[in-house]
């Protein structure tokens, strides 16, 4: 049968991840989370103090970086050069300094590379903001995952609240929205839909209903393509 390319985009937090993860594991794709390649890109930058503007420091750093999402079965590992930052690129710093790198020319042009070797393959499922539109304009199947904000910013506080973190509603929502705003009105490959995605609101919706609604997606491409 053959191995399809599923791209997922959409908001922070409006269920991409989750979903993704499990329709892999359904599937026995691989799955892979090109927000972590430029959260570790962020990390990076971070470390060696380099300022978003500082074009030349930052190419070198793109020459030297290794970035690299090995599959584990308790959940994929990100490795920047060589060590394990799986934890520290979900902290709160690192998701506005993504978003900020995120926005310039030279580091898109390294993650993009980066994720089509990792995904040319097939059998594989990507969430992103792009996915669909620029790294894999000709996946079999793009989805477009959203959610109202208030609902996303509540499961992002559900989701710090069980890591043991501080989470304040107010405070949560108006991150969500200032990174939607900028992924979204950005001059480069922004959020937005590709014209063949499937739109999937996940506002209503459990994680199991969303996963068996994208698997029911998924095996209708397979049938049509073995006809
Ligand atoms: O999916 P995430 O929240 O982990 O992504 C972090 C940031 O990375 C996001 O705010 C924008 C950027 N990003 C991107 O520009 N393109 C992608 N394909 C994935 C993420």
């Amino acid at each position: 049968m053959k191995r399809l390319i599923i791209a997922i985009d959409g908001p922070a937090a409006s269920g991409k991840s989750t979903t993704a993860k499990l329709l892999a594991k359904q599937l026995g794709y691989l799955y892979l989370d090109s927000g972590a390649m430029y959260r570790a890109c962020a990390l990076a930058a971070l470390e060696q103090d380099i300022a978003h503007s500082d074009i030349a420091r930052l190419d070198k750093l793109l020459e030297t970086i290794d970035i690299r999402i090995e599959y584990s079965p308790d959940g994929n590992k990100v490795l920047l050069n060589d060590i394990d930052v799986t934890k520290r690129i979900r902290e709160e710093d690192i998701s506005r300094l993504a978003s900020d790198i995120s926005t310039l020319g030279p580091v898109r042009e390294k993650m993009v590379e980066l994720q089509r070797q990792m995904g040319n393959e097939g059998g594989v499922i990507m969430d992103g903001r792009d996915i669909g539109t620029v790294v894999f304009p000709h996946a079999e199947l793009k989805f477009f995952m959203i959610a109202s904000a208030e609902e996303r910013a509540r499961r992002r506080c559900e989701e710090l609240i069980v890591k043991g973190l501080e989470a304040d509603y107010e405070t949560v929502l108006k991150e969500l929205q200032e990174r939607d705003k900028q992924d979204s009105t950005r001059a480069l490959a922004p959020l937005k839909p590709a014209t063949d995605a499937i739109e999937i609101d996940t506002t209503r919706l459990s994680i199991e209903e969303q996963v068996e609604l994208l698997y029911q997606y998924v095996q209708e491409k397979l049938n049509k393509q073995v006809k």
